[in-house]
């Protein structure tokens, strides 16, 4: 799908489908729709005092035309009450309208920019959100079927944003480019987390970083197992004995700002599938362990997004990619492995395997000077159980930084809730026979794993995403598909352009 700029007016475009928009509540439409249903003899107000049209988020009322207008048909959608309205607001009522677009067969496609008229938006960033909501709702991962699905309708081809200003457009343009590229970098961790292991392994991953590094630019290495024995990485090369694929230790790097700045250092849990070991997780909890790499997915997805918007900063990227298979040679409840920063570790469990390969990836991060430090992670059910399907939790030892990705995310749409690192916890991970082991029991489950985290990031600045929950989403939700959502891209890429001073207010 292309997503373009024009200057005129929706009423007049020869299109198959026009959206306009409607906020609940309203009973006479003005601006662009008042303007669309003028034409089509008061039809949309007629909907509306019947009730069929109500304005709810995401509700959407089709009309034909009848040759009243160019267009063959107006998309109604709803974008909920005034008092409600967000960018958020914006992306999920676009996905739903180029939903509908796409199942009537539209595929030439006219939209205004939703709430930069009454809604009182920014219209470069409403034209990013309409952006970004059209590429996220439009997704379907379809790689591995052979037949095109039934009622599926054909893709969109073109979906052209109107604004009748002409000197406004260059700041639409702008929302657009930025839109598309988040939106795109998004869809790749999406298409990352929903290939099956099979097709995803840390070989592929590093692939895929590579290709990402080939197009725009970006540095790519990759450590070997051999590489890792000498560096003394322990706990990822404990987690990874028990598989036939071999551990990969991806390093992507952005070079946007001064040679001698800081480097910023996002590090990914790549955990292409986790079984749980020698602790073996449970049919129903081994299901969606395919996606387990969707912290590493969405660092590389970050760079790909950040090599194309070529911020001012300074960025490396670090995915720690592993499977954890229980087998003769695997890992065994009770091993004691020793960290890069020689640290020992009791395995307490093979299921919490995630901390493990972190470790060493924040301790190797450490010695390349990054900081400060973002850790992304499907690490604990704990932390799914506290917040839930649609919230990242984050915890940190630098306060700044983690205000820094609660806003980051807000200007995504991606929520994220601050938990404690409570240093009493800290004993629940005390280890008889090493210096900490890897579970901390039931109680607070979340905290006690980043809690074992900051034994290794130590006094670098360090916040730490647990994205259990939001990385998957069980039905189609607002811009959200079923199955994978990418989430943390753009988050992290917010935040790469924070730091460079490059987001928008
Ligand atoms: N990858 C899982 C956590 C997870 C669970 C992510 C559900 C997404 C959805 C992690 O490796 C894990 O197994 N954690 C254990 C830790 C426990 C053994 C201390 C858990 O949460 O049960
Ligand atoms: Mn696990
Ligand atoms: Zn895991």
């Amino acid at each position: 799908m292309e997503v373009k700029a024009s200057a005129g007016d929706i009423t007049s475009v020869s299109v198959d489908a026009v959206i306009v928009n409607l906020f609940e509540d309203v009973e006479r439409p003005e601006g662009a729709t008042g303007a669309v249903d003028k034409l089509l003899d008061g039809m949309i107000e007629r909907l509306v005092s019947v009730g069929e049209i109500k304005g709810k988020l995401n509700e959407v009322t089709l009309i034909h035309t009848m040759g009243k207008m160019a267009a063959e048909r107006v998309l109604v959608v709803g974008l909920g009450k005034q008092d409600k309205f967000t960018y958020d607001s914006v992306r999920s009522s676009s996905a739903a309208a180029c939903r509908t677009a796409k199942k009537v067969g539209a595929r030439r496609v006219a939209t205004v920019v939703h709430g930069a008229g009454a809604g009182g938006l920014d219209l470069e960033k409403g034209a990013q959100a309409l952006t970004e909501g059209a590429v996220l709702g439009m997704y379907a991962f379809r790689k591995h079927m052979t037949k095109d699905p039934e009622n599926g309708g054909p893709d969109i081809e073109e979906l052209t944003l109107m604004e009748r200003d002409e000197s406004r457009i260059p700041a639409v343009r702008k929302g657009i480019l930025r839109g598309r590229v988040l939106a795109e970098a998004t869809n790749l961790a999406r298409d990352m987390v929903n290939e099956p292991g099979n097709c995803m392994t840390p070989a592929d991953m590093a692939e895929t970083a590579r290709a990402v590094a080939e197009d725009w630019g970006l540095e790519l290495s990759v450590l070997e197992r051999e590489e890792m024995e000498k560096l003394g990485m322990g706990a990822l090369l404990g987690v990874a004995q028990g598989s036939r694929q071999p551990p990969k230790l991806i390093k992507i790097a952005y070079r946007g700002g001064d040679p001698d700045a800081r480097q910023l250092g996002l590090i990914g849990k790549g955990l292409t599938f986790d079984s749980g070991g020698i602790n073996l997780k449970p049919s129903d909890a081994m299901s969606d362990m395919k996606g387990d790499m969707a912290g590493g997915a969405a660092v590389i997805a970050a760079m790909r997004a950040i090599g194309e918007l070529k911020p001012k900063v300074n960025v490396v990227g670090l995915i720690p990619a592993s499977e954890n298979l229980p087998g003769g040679a695997a890992l065994k409840p009770g091993d004691v492995l020793k960290a890069m920063n020689g640290k020992t570790i009791e395995v307490a469990n093979t299921d919490a395997e995630g901390r493990l390969i972190l470790a060493d990836a924040i301790c190797y991060a450490r010695d390349l000077g990054l900081t400060p430090l973002i850790d992304v992670a499907t690490l604990t059910g704990a932390c799914h159980i506290a917040l839930g399907d649609i919230c990242s939790g984050v915890f940190g030892n630098d306060q700044e930084l983690v205000a820094a990705i609660v806003k980051a995310g807000e200007d995504a749409g991606e929520k994220i809730w601050q938990l404690p690192l409570f240093e009493e916890y800290k004993e629940q991970n005390k280890s008889e026979v090493a210096d900490v082991k890897n579970t901390g029991g039931r109680y607070g489950g979340a905290i006690t794993a980043a809690l074992f985290l900051a034994e290794f990031s130590g006094d670098t600045p360090w916040v730490h995403l647990d994205i259990a929950g939001p990385f998957y989403s069980q039905k189609e939700r607002g811009y959200l598909g079923k199955g994978a959502t990418g989430v943390a891209v753009r988050t992290m890429v917010n935040l790469a352009l924070a730091f460079a001073g490059e987001r928008p207010e």
